[in-house]
């Protein structure tokens, strides 16, 4: 399989802060890679760095196997950033006209214009006039101006709202169907399970987790057994069970946590702890995300 982006070994660091540590990782040509994390996890750290707009501090960046800075690889590549930064003095129509003009085939306005839902009457607007949805929408089509083959989307739906998110989501699925590789951020672990088929869970810098969105759902997918029992012995054999995470009372029932309910259930059976009321309850995905990132030892 052809490689569109390669980190090896890759660390940022700003003074003391080390924003991205040691970090390798290789991405193919053709395939939709969310990288997911909460702020200040290195997300815009690392997309800048593979855009070559930022040197990393030691490890080596390769897109097409090649140095971003390239101008052979700038060609292949389109990047709508964190911080939208539209250029004054222009309207939408000069702006994208400008970003066309530095690629060798770039689509054309009326192409632009359908694939980002730009409407006909923005493009005559001052670019600095724009609402925040109608700037990322710009955004987006400056990304595409060069009809790229690798599309870097940092946070691309912040501030959309429903309907344009949506919308938003199902112009990416167009260009996935036409074969580009595409890497966005997000914060939302749905956003990142819908439209991605593999996930990259960004840390404190480092890459925690990193597969197909079922793979990780079923790493992390945690549950909950609770029961009630007389036995005072349950408690501190729970706890001392390999496969049990977590163990402790709450409003007199003992409460599990663990990613093997079944090996759980059979030894509350087989030591004849004799639970009453039992419940078990299957994490959700937002809170299997909330505990990755908040107990990231746990996980590692
Ligand atoms: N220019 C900078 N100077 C100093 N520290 C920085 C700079 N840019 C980022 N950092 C720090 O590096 C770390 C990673 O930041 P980064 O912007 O990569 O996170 P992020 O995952 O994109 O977060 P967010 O979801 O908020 O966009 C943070 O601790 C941040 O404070
Ligand atoms: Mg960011």
């Amino acid at each position: 399989m052809a490689i569109a982006v390669q980190l090896n070994n890759v660390t940022k660091n700003y003074g003391i802060t080390a924003a991205v540590q040691n970090i390798s990782l290789t991405i193919e040509k053709g395939t939709t890679v969310a990288i997911l994390g909460p702020n200040g996890a290195g997300k815009t750290t690392t997309i800048s760095m593979m855009l070559g707009l930022l040197e990393p501090t030691s490890g080596d960046v390769r897109l097409f196997e090649k140095n971003p800075k390239e101008i052979v690889v700038r060609e292949k590549i389109g990047a709508m950033l964190q911080d939208v930064s539209l250029i004054d003095k222009l309207k939408v129509h000069e702006v994208i006209k400008l970003f066309r003009s530095y690629y060798k085939n770039p689509l054309s306005i009326e192409e632009l214009v359908e694939i980002t839902g730009l409407e006909p009457e923005d493009l005559t607007k001052w670019a600095t006039k724009l609402s925040g949805g109608q700037r990322r929408r710009v955004a987006f089509a400056l990304a595409l101006a060069g009809n790229p083959d690798l599309v870097f989307l940092d946070e691309p739906t912040v501030g959309l709202d429903v309907t344009a998110r949506r919308k938003f989501w199902e112009k990416i699925d167009i260009l996935k169907a036409s074969g580009k590789t595409i890497i966005f951020s997000t914060h939302y672990l749905e956003e990142a399970d819908d439209v991605a088929e593999r996930i990259i869970l960004f840390n404190k810098g480092e890459i925690i987790a990193d597969g197909k969105p079922a793979e990780i759902k079923q790493k992390f997918r945690r549950s909950t057994i609770s029961f009630q029992t007389d036995n005072p012995d349950a408690l501190p054999k729970l706890k001392a069970l390999p496969n049990v995470l977590d163990c402790y009372m709450e409003e007199e029932r003992i409460c599990i946590i663990t990613e093997e309910t079944d090996a759980v259930l059979e030894t509350i059976y087989k030591e004849n702890f004799i639970p009453k009321d039992m419940q078990i309850e299957h994490g959700r995905l937002e809170e299997v995300f909330e505990h990755l990132t908040s107990n990231q030892g746990e996980v590692s």
